[in-house]
């Protein structure tokens, strides 16, 4: 069983997975994930409508952390404010600030919102010290200017499913931020990504899934969960001539660091 390593999955959407090659059951899915070597993940709020729900859903579980945030997509209804965020992580199961950040690629018009949405979890992060998760698409120049210009260093963070190019990664790598990979760098013409993953600090790097979304190959199309980070951490540890082993030890060490968490606190 030790030879089993222990993987952490940075980011999932437990909520949402497509369960019905497990029955339904959600615990089968995470039972599936610890016969992979995953033994906990970070279940990411998209919204906060949806919120409750999630956490009734992932609170028996011990082997999962929550964040609170609402992507920059969402539009449920429900604003976050500052105050409302500072005190719904207040929660010991949350770890973290997010998902936010900026998407021009989803939404269109003028997107002053989405933007003073991102600087609310900013200053919320900075309030709780519980650090930021960022999604960014089509969107760098801005996401680094506000990450900035609002002082995101303060609070760190990590720049999810990271899919953007060296030179960002760079910016955000200078403000102390972490870059975490998603099975998008196992995709075939993800050469570019596969470049920067080769280039990250090792102490900066993290895996995910982004399930139920974007399925690693040799599973990409399909539903996926949280399982499948040990196919990102595969392809992380081809890339880099290491060891799975390794790559698990290094990116399980750096979760723990960065969101304060650590398995005798459960
Ligand atoms: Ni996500």
């Amino acid at each position: 069983m030790n030879t089993i390593p222990y993987l952490i999955d940075s980011h999932c959407h437990l909520d949402r997975l497509e369960l019905s090659k497990h029955d339904g059951d959600l615990s089968l899915a995470l039972d599936m994930a610890k016969q992979n070597g995953v033994g906990h993940m970070l279940c990411v709020s998209i919204g906060l409508k949806d919120y409750p729900a999630m956490l009734e859903k992932v609170m028996p579980f011990p082997q999962v952390s929550v964040s609170v945030g609402v992507h920059p997509n969402e539009q449920d209804g429900i604003e976050p404010t500052v105050d409302m965020l500072v005190d719904m992580a207040k929660n010991k199961k949350v770890v973290a600030i997010g998902e936010t950040g900026l998407d021009y690629f989803r939404s269109e018009g003028d997107l002053d919102w989405q933007r003073d949405r991102f600087r609310v979890h900013i200053e919320a992060s900075k309030q709780t010290g519980k650090p930021l998760i960022i999604h960014t698409r089509e969107a760098r120049e801005d996401t680094l200017a506000i990450m900035k210009s609002e002082k995101a260093n303060e609070a760190g963070g990590v720049m999810h499913c990271f899919a953007e190019d060296w030179e960002t990664a760079k910016q955000a790598l200078d403000l102390g931020f972490y870059i975490s990979f998603s099975g998008i760098v196992t995709f075939k013409n993800a050469k570019d990504l596969q470049e920067v993953a080769k280039k990250v600090p090792l102490d900066k790097m993290l895996v995910e899934t982004d399930s139920p979304y974007l399925a690693p190959v040799p599973n990409r199309g399909k539903p996926n969960e949280p399982a499948y980070v040990l196919f990102v951490a595969e392809k992380i540890a081809e890339l880099r001539g290491m060891s799975l082993e390794e790559v698990a030890s290094i990116t399980t060490n750096n979760y723990k660091q960065l969101f304060k968490w650590d398995s005798t606190s459960l």
